[in-house]
């Protein structure tokens, strides 16, 4: 447990100086994002941190014409329009380079506690988590023997370059090795990205050091990361083509086979494109998947819904996110995501390869305030990633981008505020909690869109089968309507082939839950959470409450709130909470003052998710465009408190 927990601390009420500041690096935070600024004003007012800010939208109204009562019959055996059996830990997570060390550890031998936790909760229901670090931070990172202060992360402000000033990262062995610690205590999963600004000088020391490293826990490299971006952000001339990457991949292939050092040459991610410039066909028709199948282990592509990045940088278009709310929280806006990509769900089956969204959120340049942070963003999630799972991709990931953006799943306090806070769980994490319940970890499950209610946009609906059988089944609930008139009741009722009832007697239920979509904090799912602002130790909090549902003549009536989410565990032995792994949490039994190598790099949110839906506008790091040096001021003077593991306490005490 954390030893201050009398400071109570509500941000909307602003900041609280205390503690002491005794180390002197220097940090960079988005101009207006200083988390440190004290305020006293409300939302209107907030200067803190994007990850905290206060902003709450109004919940969409109600749209008129809606069926709130509606069956839901299914079938075991035969149901056509399955996806293909998914892999357990469909819904993982994109962790920005740049602030891993923040958000998983110092080092090797201190690793975030609550970051275990959060993983633990995901490996108890899915048996695995997948976890990237990378962004496009990772193209321009060089892993070196040690840096001066001895820090696994450093920015080399040397060699800051281009009109954002973005210093390029170097890391050394030991970020690796952290890499692999955690996954000696929870079973995470990592995919890393190969530098690829340098094409005449492969730098692939995180190759060899990976592979030797991590073994097994590692499953792939990226390729590049969204090159159809980078002639809009400067990295390659104006006419760089998907002949283009097709060819520097190959080049990249060739120098790894060359290499005596890499261990497998064959862990190639590709072409992890933004669909923003180039479409996922014009890549497929230069003969890439036929051409480097043996180099590919995975196909992937990285796309958000859209972005911010006018209010952020100026460039694209104005969004209002109060307008955007109530298409997040439509189902069409979902399919409409995946609709893209469906023939290369298609073709990545045909050529035995897994397909990935590599990187997604609510909208690229940080999210939303008021939506990527509120209970309608968890509900989104969710239905997103249950149509990317029904549309045959393997899994997503969700990206976390440190203090600076709205839409993180988890967020560690602010580094010189870590005595008194703890870390803040957003709705995405929420997402990824039910997601690994709906699926299990089965690597058999297969995932239908049931179009339920005549495919109302509002109230969508899932089920999940093993060995062709429906086993759960989740319903949702889009509408936010606290007089209760919008309380969805769902009819479900289960046949054999035969046309007999295979209904059971009785069902048990777990709910995600809010009072409101633009709720944010203190969700609960069966009725734990993870709290407020600041208050996560990364395990859910409270009593479980699992509601059983009697069947009665054949029908089980099971009723949705508006908002609201159900999971409806159809048989005896369908339940999933520990079906991964047993229960596992890591208490904060020693806490130790360190100073801080975490430093909040400009380029997660200057460079960083692809500026998508843009349209011709120019990208903040494109030459001539905004400036992320100027978009930044200079906070000096930071203190970091991080909590040992508990197990690595007893292991490595000595080091302490
Ligand atoms: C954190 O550091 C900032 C910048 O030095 C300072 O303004 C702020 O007061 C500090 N906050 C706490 C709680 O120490
Ligand atoms: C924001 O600050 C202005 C000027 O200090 C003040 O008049 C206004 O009430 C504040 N707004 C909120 C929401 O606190
Ligand atoms: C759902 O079932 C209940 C109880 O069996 C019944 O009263 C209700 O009419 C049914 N609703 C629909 C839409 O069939
Ligand atoms: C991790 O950081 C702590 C504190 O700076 C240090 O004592 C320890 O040696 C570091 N561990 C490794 C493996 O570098
Ligand atoms: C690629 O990035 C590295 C590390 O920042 C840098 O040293 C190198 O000059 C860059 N190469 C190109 C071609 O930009
Ligand atoms: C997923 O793949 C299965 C098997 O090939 C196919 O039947 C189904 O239509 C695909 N789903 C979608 C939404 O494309
Ligand atoms: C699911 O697949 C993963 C990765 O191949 C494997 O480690 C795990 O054992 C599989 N789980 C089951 C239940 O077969
Ligand atoms: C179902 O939706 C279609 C249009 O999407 C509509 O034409 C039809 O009337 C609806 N059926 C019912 C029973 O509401
Ligand atoms: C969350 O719950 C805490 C009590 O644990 C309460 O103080 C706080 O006001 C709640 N916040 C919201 C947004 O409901
Ligand atoms: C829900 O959790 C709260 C907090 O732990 C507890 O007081 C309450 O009894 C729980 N409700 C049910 C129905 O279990």
């Amino acid at each position: 447990m954390w030893p201050i927990r009398s400071l109570h601390l509500w941000l909307g009420a602003g900041y609280v100086a205390l503690g002491v500041v005794n180390a002197s690096i220097t940090v960079y935070y988005p101009e207006g994002q200083n988390p440190f600024a004290t305020t006293t004003a409300g939302a209107a007012n907030y200067t803190g941190a994007a990850a905290y800010d206060p902003t709450t939208l109004q919940p969409p109204p109600v749209p008129t014409g809606q069926v709130f009562q509606y069956n839901v019959p299914l079938q075991n055996g035969g149901t056509p329009g399955l996806s293909i059996p998914i892999p357990a830990g469909f819904l993982g997570f994109s962790i920005e380079m740049s602030v891993v060390n923040q958000v998983v550890g110092k080092n090797s031998s201190i690793i975030q506690v609550p970051f275990l936790n959060l993983m633990s909760n995901l490996q108890q229901r899915s048996g695995r988590v997948l976890v990237r670090v990378g962004g496009n931070t990772q193209d321009t990172a060089t892993l070196v023997p040690s840096t001066p202060d001895g820090k696994i992360l450093e920015k080399d402000i040397a060699g800051a370059s281009g009109p954002t000033q973005t210093p390029p990262l170097i890391f050394t062995p030991d970020l690796l090795t952290m890499l692999r610690s955690v996954s000696s205590f929870v079973n995470v999963r990592w995919f890393l990205g190969i530098p690829f600004n340098d094409t005449s000088n492969w730098r692939l020391g995180i190759v060899e050091s990976g592979q030797s490293i991590i073994g097994d826990y590692l499953l792939g490299f990226q390729a590049g990361n969204e090159p159809d971006l980078y002639a809009r952000h400067g990295h390659r001339p104006a006419n760089y083509s998907p002949t283009d990457y097709f060819n520097e991949f190959g080049q990249l292939a060739q120098a790894l086979q060359a290499d005596t050092n890499v261990l497998n040459p064959h862990q190639l991610i590709g072409p992890n494109i933004a669909s923003a410039d180039w479409q996922p066909d014009q890549v497929w028709s230069t003969g890439f998947i036929t051409t480097y199948s043996a180099d590919l282990a995975f196909l992937a592509v990285e796309h958000y819904p859209t972005d911010n990045c006018f209010a952020q940088f100026g460039v694209g278009n104005p969004q209002d996110p109060q307008a955007l709310f109530g298409q997040f929280l439509s189902h069409s806006f979902q399919q409409g995501l995946v609709a893209p990509y469906l023939a290369s769900t298609l073709l990545a089956q045909q050529s035995g390869k897994q397909f990935l969204m590599m990187e997604t959120n609510t909208a690229s340049c940080g999210g939303f305030a008021g939506l990527s942070d509120a209970f309608g963003a968890a509900l989104w999630g969710l239905d997103f990633a249950m149509q990317m799972a029904f549309s045959n991709f393997t899994g997503a990931l969700m990206h976390v981008g440190g203090q600076s953006v709205f839409y993180n799943p988890f967020t560690p306090p602010p580094t010189n505020q870590s005595t008194f806070h703890q870390w803040t769980v957003g709705p995405i994490y929420y997402s990824a909690l039910v997601m690994a319940e709906a699926m299990g970890p089965s690597n058999d499950t297969q995932v239908l869109d049931l179009a339920v209610n005549n495919g109302s946009n509002y109230t969508p609906g899932y089920a999940f089968y093993e060995n062709g059988n429906p086993v759960r089944l989740a319903l949702f609930n889009f509408n936010s309507d606290p007089s209760g008139a919008s309380t969805a009741t769902a009819n479900v009722t289960i046949n054999n082939p035969d046309g007999s009832s295979a209904t059971p007697s009785q069902v048990q239920v777990k709910y995600l839950l809010a009072p409101s979509v633009s709720q944010k904090y203190n969700f609960t799912w069966a009725n734990q959470t993870f709290g407020d602002v600041f208050q996560s130790d990364g395990r859910p909090v409270g009593t479980e409450q699992i509601e059983t549902v009697n069947c009665d003549n054949g029908i089980c009536s099971i009723t949705i709130p508006a908002p609201g989410f159900a999971l409806v565990f159809l048989t005896s032995n369908s339940e999933t909470e520990t079906a991964g792994a047993p229960s596992t949490t890591f208490a904060t039994t020693a806490v130790t003052k360190l100073h801080n190598t975490a430093s909040v790099d400009p380029a997660v949110l200057a460079t960083s998710n692809g500026h998508t839906d843009m349209g011709d506008h120019v990208g903040s790091t494109s030459p001539g465009s905004v400036s992320g040096a100027t978009a930044l001021v200079v906070v000096p003077g930071l203190t970091v408190l991080i909590a040992v593991v508990a197990g690595l306490a007893v292991v490595r005490r000595g080091m302490l």
